[in-house]
């Protein structure tokens, strides 16, 4: 499987962000990664749909949203509106995920469910028709910055060598302390889809991290 690298926006400089996205997709970057925290769900609130909108004339880079907030479902219409490419939900957020992963779809977008470091990922398994990507937290959610949690990489393991029993062929994505050294972990894992925020944005050369995400 190819690897796809995706940028968190939440390590760029906001006050420049036209000019963070430009860089970040001349770098060789495949996905823009789109941290929407309601301070609810986690502590920190950062954006939501508007800023969005404001970024999507700016790139034609992949959207891919990620939703930390503590109900997803009246957000879903707000995102596809918005122009996000993907919608990924969180299974310990409130609200009926099916139906979520299925509206997702519905509207145009590509569906992804989150689960955190402590959440057993068997807790998938009842939705995995439903979903494009699962993305398996390698933090808390909440901050940027933290360090990666070894023992996430079993369970990406786990719910690879499922979905490849079960004739699921889904992306499983990475989202915590990934750089060059547990980039390489988490693909062995059977991660396809990598979320960096720091180790990109604070990169002097975001072109030849990137690379090296991929080796
Ligand atoms: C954490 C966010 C991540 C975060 C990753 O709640 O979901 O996307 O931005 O940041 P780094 O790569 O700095 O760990
Ligand atoms: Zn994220």
């Amino acid at each position: 499987m190819k690897t796809v690298i995706s940028a968190s926006m939440l390590a760029s400089d906001l006050t420049r962000i036209a000019d963070e996205i430009k860089k970040t997709e001349k770098s060789g970057v495949d996905w823009l990664h789109i941290d929407v925290m309601d301070g609810v769900f986690v502590d920190n609130i950062t954006y939501g749909n508007n800023v969005v909108a404001a970024m999507r004339p700016i790139t034609r880079l992949f959207f891919d949203t990620h939703l930390m907030v503590h109900d997803p479902t009246r957000l879903i219409p707000l995102f596809a509106g918005a122009g996000s490419d993907m919608l990924t939900i969180h299974l310990e957020s409130e609200g009926n995920t099916a139906a979520n992963l299925a509206e997702i779809r519905r509207q145009g977008m590509k569906s992804g469910l989150a689960i955190k470091p402590a959440t057993p990922w068997e807790e998938c398994i009842p939705y995995l028709p439903l979903c494009d990507m699962v993305l398996v937290m390698t933090v808390d959610p909440g901050y940027g910055g933290q360090g990666f949690i070894p023992q996430c990489a079993e369970k990406v393991k786990a719910l690879r060598s499922f979905c490849n029993e079960n004739g699921f062929n889904l992306d499983i994505q990475v989202d915590g302390g990934i750089d060059n050294k547990t980039a390489p972990v988490a693909k062995t894992a059977g991660a396809n889809v990598l979320v960096a925020g720091t180790y990109l944005f604070r990169s002097g050369d975001m072109n030849a991290a990137a690379e090296l995400l991929r080796l």
